[in-house]
């Protein structure tokens, strides 16, 4: 099972994420996500094998029985990779950072014996893949800087519907302590 942990965005937020994404695909071609699959994500596992799915909810339970839940807003519009074959984001930025609960979690996935992705965190909403970013196609995408507390963390499970659409589902939710 392809499993990775993240937050989920209340709907006036992905609302928001896809009204940007939506001005953005008038200016830059590419693959755009589904609003449904907006999330953002906090640490990747990789495959899981199903039986270790219930020490993957563990490890996530007992690391954010340490943090507050955060108080994240969107931020601009910017991409990763080749401006010629982009990741497309959404900035997020997050008051606590995220990166002490993402390098939390790796620690413990790491104790655990589970797999994950040790590559650079920044956390964003991914809007759009194999994206073209001519010049400054990006200068005039600005919106409004939304805030929200997340107050639960997720496992998702990464798979492929019957119509070949990648779906990203919670299979375990996990409470901030505060
Ligand atoms: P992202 O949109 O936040 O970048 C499921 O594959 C999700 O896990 C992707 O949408 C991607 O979310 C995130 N992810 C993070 N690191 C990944 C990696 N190394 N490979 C694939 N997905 C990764």
């Amino acid at each position: 099972m392809r499993l990775f942990y993240g937050l989920s965005l209340p709907d006036p937020v992905r609302e928001e994420a896809k009204m940007r994404a939506q001005d953005a695909a008038r200016v830059i071609p590419g693959r755009y996500v589904p609003a449904e699959n907006y999330h953002v994500t906090l640490a990747f596992l990789g495959e899981v094998p199903p039986e270790r799915m219930e020490e993957a909810s563990s490890v996530l339970a007992r690391t954010l029985s340490g943090f507050p839940a955060p108080r994240l807003s969107l931020g601009g519009v910017s991409f990763f990779g080749r401006a010629q074959n982009a990741i497309l984001v959404l900035r997020v930025l997050s008051r606590p950072s995220l990166q002490p609960l993402h390098d939390a979690l790796l620690k413990s996935l790491a104790a655990q014996g589970l797999p994950f992705d040790p590559g650079p965190f920044s956390p964003h909403i991914t809007l759009a893949r194999h994206a073209v970013i001519a010049g400054d196609a990006l200068m005039p995408l600005t919106g409004s800087a939304m805030s929200f507390t997340p107050r639960q963390a997720h496992v998702f499970l990464s798979a492929r519907s019957a119509a070949n659409q990648l779906c990203y589902t919670p299979v375990c939710s996990v409470r901030f302590p505060f």
